[in-house]
């Protein structure tokens, strides 16, 4: 697929943002049975589920010309997977990208090396599809920000709640107003095991590695308003012998406060008897609830009906459709961004870093619970803010 005339009719075609919302337009001119030619940068636990479903169900759509991991084993698990394509292995993206001429490239790295990784695949004109979150600080979020708003490519975000077949068919109900108006929200996800395994200098911490994917909801409901304050509480059983700073509370409560007034609680608990691994995602309104996890709607007089698919103990569900999407949006020529793009991931990350602010002393060496405002983030990119006269860094 990847010729000089369609990278060339690519960048002619692009409409360049001149606000936040604007999207890339994106050359058509890809035919039918032209695959998008694919490399892979981060080949850990999410890059081989996320290749494992592109090498079985979007075969005729995409082909893995190139995998990139820092470590040998994972390069050769990557080759592996992806056997029937024939690609490369590298242990140096810039390399990869020097020497393939890839359409698209999908970054599964740690949160904390999005930035670094993800700026360069874009600069270079190359497509990017990157897991969530969008990064771990501000610093660097504001970079991808100021990167991927310029870029004459689609930059799309992992977050596949966005595209679960139930909450597809929930959200634009409730945000038409059938249930009635929202009175307030609440989320949990809890598991068995402990935190030091999640390092905050390479994960950002839980609220940024995890719970994105519930605020991205959230501001999804909040029709993409992020909110005003968060305040935020957190308890470690097994305390880090390092300090605090290394690795996420393993009982957190967080609660976000949005512009008009309505609020998100969330709270997520580890180190449980493996009964309570639990995700719970509900909206209250005026009419009754909305159990997003479930796909039900509870109304007021206790009457209850199915709205869409329910996710089980599923919790990569959409993940097909989030590749799909991207494919497809690359293929279709533009006039639509990806349903999870850098707008609605930078709000779920931003959100995490003020859950993260809020229940630490500023120096991150205690838990002392802060009441911390939009404003405290000291983010360069909101959409309203001026451009920042300096270049895109590479955070
Ligand atoms: N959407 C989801 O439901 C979901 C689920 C799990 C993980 N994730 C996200 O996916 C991402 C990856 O998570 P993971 O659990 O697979 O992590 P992981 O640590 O298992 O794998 C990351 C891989 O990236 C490689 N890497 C790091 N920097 C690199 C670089 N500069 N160039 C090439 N390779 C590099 C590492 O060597 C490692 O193999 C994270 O952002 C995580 O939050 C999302």
């Amino acid at each position: 697929m990847h010729t000089e005339l369609t990278r060339r009719g690519f960048i002619k075609q692009v409409a360049i943002g001149a606000s936040a919302a604007a999207l890339p337009m994106v050359a058509g001119g890809y035919s039918a049975n032209e695959r998008i030619r694919l490399g892979w940068i981060g080949m850990g636990n999410r890059g081989e589920q996320l290749l494992t479903e592109v090498t079985t169900r979007f075969v005729r759509e995409a082909r893995t010309v190139a995998v990139c991991d820092l470590l040998d084993d994972r390069v050769a698990r990557g080759l592996q997977l992806a056997a029937l394509d024939r690609p490369k292995g590298y242990t140096d993206m810039r390399i990869m990208i020097e020497q393939e001429r890839l359409d698209a490239v999908i970054v599964a790295t740690p949160p904390a090396a999005h930035a670094e990784v993800s700026i360069p695949v874009m600069q270079a004109g190359i497509h990017c599809l990157q897991e969530a979150p969008l990064e771990t600080t501000v610093e660097k979020i504001d970079a991808l920000a100021r990167v991927a708003r310029k870029a004459k490519v689609v930059f799309q975000i992992g977050a596949q709640r966005r595209y679960h077949p139930g909450f597809t068919a929930a959200l634009p109900r409730l945000l038409e107003g059938e249930f009635g108006g929202i009175t307030f929200m609440q989320g949990h996800w809890h598991w068995p095991w402990t935190l030091l395994t999640h390092p905050i200098d390479r994960t950002g911490g839980m609220f940024l590695d995890q719970a994105c994917h519930h605020f991205d909801v959230m501001c999804w409901a909040m029709s993409e308003k992020p909110p005003i304050t968060c305040s935020a509480m957190g308890y470690h059983q097994a305390r880090p012998k390092a300090g605090l700073r290394t690795f996420s509370p393993t009982h957190v409560a967080a609660s976000f406060r949005f512009p008009d007034g309505r609020l998100f609680a969330y709270t997520h608990l580890f180190c449980l008897p493996k009964r309570f691994t639990d995700e719970q995602l509900q909206i209250f309104c005026e009419n009754g609830c909305l159990d997003l996890i479930r796909g039900m709607f509870y109304d007021a007089d206790n009457t209850e009906r199915r709205i869409g698919e329910a996710s089980g103990d599923d919790s990569m569900k959409g993940t097909s459709e989030m590749l799909r999407d991207f494919f497809t949006v690359i293929r279709d020529g533009g006039g639509r961004a990806p349903r999870a793009d850098l707008e609605t991931a930078r709000n779920a990350s931003l959100m995490g870093i003020m859950g993260r602010m809020a229940m630490s002393s500023p120096s991150g060496d205690a838990y002392e619970p802060r009441v911390i405002h939009w404003a405290d983030l000291q983010t360069t990119t909101d959409p309203e803010t001026k451009p920042a006269s300096t270049p895109a860094g590479n955070g």
